[in-house]
């Protein structure tokens, strides 16, 4: 196992009042356990504000958990610190949405993507050169762009930049936090399928995040879907679209956009009413009760828990079986 996260929780407190008290939690993710297989890409989905990059950030200790445990390729690393975490930051990396905030303006390429190679081996300005250029050509870059500035970039070649700094310790596991949000439709696709390749050819482990399904649908084994700091399904990828079993998932699928539209005419639609609410004060009950069509009283007032109820496929819902029944959660 590459990842076991077990029971996760990251609060955040929330001051107010002429004495700046805490006065509440954000509860952004609120008890989270998922393992993650090496080589496996689990993709992580969920509206905005569910804590999707809570949670990229706290399996990375890149912020402190709250509560729970998370266990790093065989090895606990919960309450590790400070020094004891930089051996474990060379395995480790995360990929954040905006490239263009990601890369210092005033370093050239081959300072930005050697510099951990400076920080982790001491490596030499020759060796730095090498490994640079060998790293640039498998993102798709040129040796030529290692003398270049990130604004001489177009948003596609800088998300690749970052992707080489990312890679250039080899590491064993990346969190990609929405990798291609910020970029144009057209070069999407060319950057998943790069990270498709990176994956294969280093042998890594994602946790892939994004607020679009359609974006984890083809490239994660697994998907889990989160709401309001909690998981509501996980289920193989490919049967999560083709019998999602809650509803907040369905509500997800039908948003992806069907280009043609007689195929979109028969499909069964089920839309979200309402935004999502604060996670400051969740609904009770389960979370998604204010936005659920065929949400009941004992929603409101139990919380339903994420059980397994086929093989690697995991449901948080009252009704997940009546609902199947009925066919009303189906394609
Ligand atoms: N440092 C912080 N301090 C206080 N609250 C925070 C902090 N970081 C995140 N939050 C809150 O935690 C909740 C989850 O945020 P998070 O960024 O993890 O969501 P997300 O699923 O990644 O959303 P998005 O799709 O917009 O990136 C939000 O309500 C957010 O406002
Ligand atoms: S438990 Fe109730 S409110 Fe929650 S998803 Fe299931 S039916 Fe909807
Ligand atoms: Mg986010």
């Amino acid at each position: 196992m590459m990842l076991e996260v077990q029971d996760l929780r990251k609060y955040f407190p929330v001051r107010g009042g002429v004495m700046m008290r805490v006065i509440g939690h954000v509860k952004a993710v609120d008890g989270v356990s998922i393992s993650i297989e090496k080589g496996e890409v689990f993709g992580l989905v969920g509206e905005s504000g569910s804590g999707k990059t809570t949670l990229g950030r706290t399996v990375l200790k890149l912020t402190e958990p709250t509560g729970g445990r998370i266990i790093f390729d065989g090895r606990d690393i919960t309450d590790l610190s400070g020094k004891e975490l930089i051996p474990l930051r060379r395995e480790m990396q995360i990929v954040f949405q905006d490239p263009y905030k990601a890369l210092h303006p005033r370093k050239r390429v081959k300072d930005i993507v050697g510099e951990p190679l400076i920080i982790h081996e001491g490596a030499s300005d020759t060796e730095v050169r090498k490994r640079v250029a060998e790293m640039l050509k498998l993102v798709g870059l040129n040796v030529e762009h290692m003398d270049r500035y990130p604004h001489e970039f177009s948003g596609g070649q800088r998300q690749r930049i970052v992707i080489a700094r990312a890679l250039i310790l080899r590491p064993k596991f990346m969190v990609l936090d929405e990798p291609t949000s910020a970029l144009d439709v057209s070069v999407q696709a060319k950057i998943l399928n790069l990270l498709s390749d990176l994956k294969e050819q280093f042998d890594l482990t994602f946790l892939l995040i994004s607020h679009n399904l359609a974006v984890v649908q083809h490239m994660s084994n697994r998907i889990g879907v989160m709401y309001l700091g909690k998981l509501m399904e996980v289920a193989p990828s490919q049967e999560l679209f083709e019998k999602p079993l809650h509803p907040y998932t369905k509500a997800l699928i039908s948003a992806i956009p069907i280009p043609d539209p007689k195929l979109a005419k028969k499909k069964r639609k089920m839309t979200l009413r309402g935004e999502i609410p604060s996670p400051l004060h969740p609904p009770s009950g389960c979370r998604f009760h204010t936005r659920c069509p065929f949400a009941k009283e004992i929603c409101e007032r139990e919380e339903p828990p994420l059980r397994e109820v086929e093989p690697g496929h995991w449901v948080a819902c009252h009704f997940w079986d009546e609902l199947r029944e009925v066919g009303v959660l189906n394609a």
